[in-house]
């Protein structure tokens, strides 16, 4: 396998990045359900839920970026319906990490709420809205469910084309 057929360095790093900062942000709002309601370590737990989902949108808007930048290797050979699926998953995963922050970011501004950012308060992109503000909580809290299948299916392809096909799909996304 030569160089040309992996991934840039820089998003792989990205990619990996991308995935560790998702586990955080979904197990911060897992984890927040076992303290009472209105306690320390319940607000610390959804602040770190905000900033990290807000460094999401980063990483994400940098990723768009790199991949204009750097293109990826051609698709691997294999059914045409396969090559359809990863581009389709591909895009949904990138509507998902651009709509979700967004969403969430949303979700404060019109409940009035600050937005925190390490130390920063990001502005509030709407004004107060409280009914706005509920339906956009249910709309991202549905969409955060839907993420479990899409982030599901998308790894077990990655695993399938590993252990099953025994292709290269998941080593040129390893460095
Ligand atoms: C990719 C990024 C994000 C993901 C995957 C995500 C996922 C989630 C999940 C799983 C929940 C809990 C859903 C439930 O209880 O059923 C949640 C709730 C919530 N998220 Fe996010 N989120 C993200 C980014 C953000 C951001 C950036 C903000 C705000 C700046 C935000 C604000 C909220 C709020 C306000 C709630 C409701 C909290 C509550 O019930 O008190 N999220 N999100
Ligand atoms: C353990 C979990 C994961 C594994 C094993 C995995 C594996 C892979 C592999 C092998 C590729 C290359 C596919 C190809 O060349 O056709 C890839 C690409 C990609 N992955 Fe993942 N991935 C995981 C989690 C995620 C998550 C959580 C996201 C975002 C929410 C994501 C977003 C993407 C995107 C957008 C691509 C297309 C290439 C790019 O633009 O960076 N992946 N993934």
């Amino acid at each position: 396998m030569t160089t040309f057929e992996k991934y840039p360095p820089l998003r792989i790093a990205l990619h990996w990045l991308t995935v560790l900062l998702l586990v955080a942000v979904y197990a911060s709002m897992e984890l927040k359900g076992i303290f009472p309601k209105g306690s320390d370590a319940r607000e610390v737990l959804k602040t770190w839920h905000f900033m990290l989902g807000l460094s999401v949108l980063l990483l994400v808007l940098l990723r768009l970026l790199a991949r204009w930048m750097q293109p990826g290797p051609p698709q691997l050979p294999g059914p045409a319906w396969q090559a359809w699926l990863a581009k389709a998953t591909h895009l949904a995963l990138y509507l998902f990490m651009l709509g979700m922050p967004l969403a969430g970011w949303l979700v404060l501004s019109t409940a009035g709420k600050p937005v925190p950012f390490f130390g920063l308060e990001l502005p509030a992109l709407m004004g107060l809205n409280k009914t706005l503000s509920g339906q956009i909580k249910d709309l991202h809290e549905t969409v955060a469910t839907i993420g479990y299948f899409l982030i599901g299916l998308h790894a077990l392809a990655a695993l399938f084309h590993h252990y099953i096909l025994k292709d290269n799909t998941l080593r040129r996304m390893w460095r």
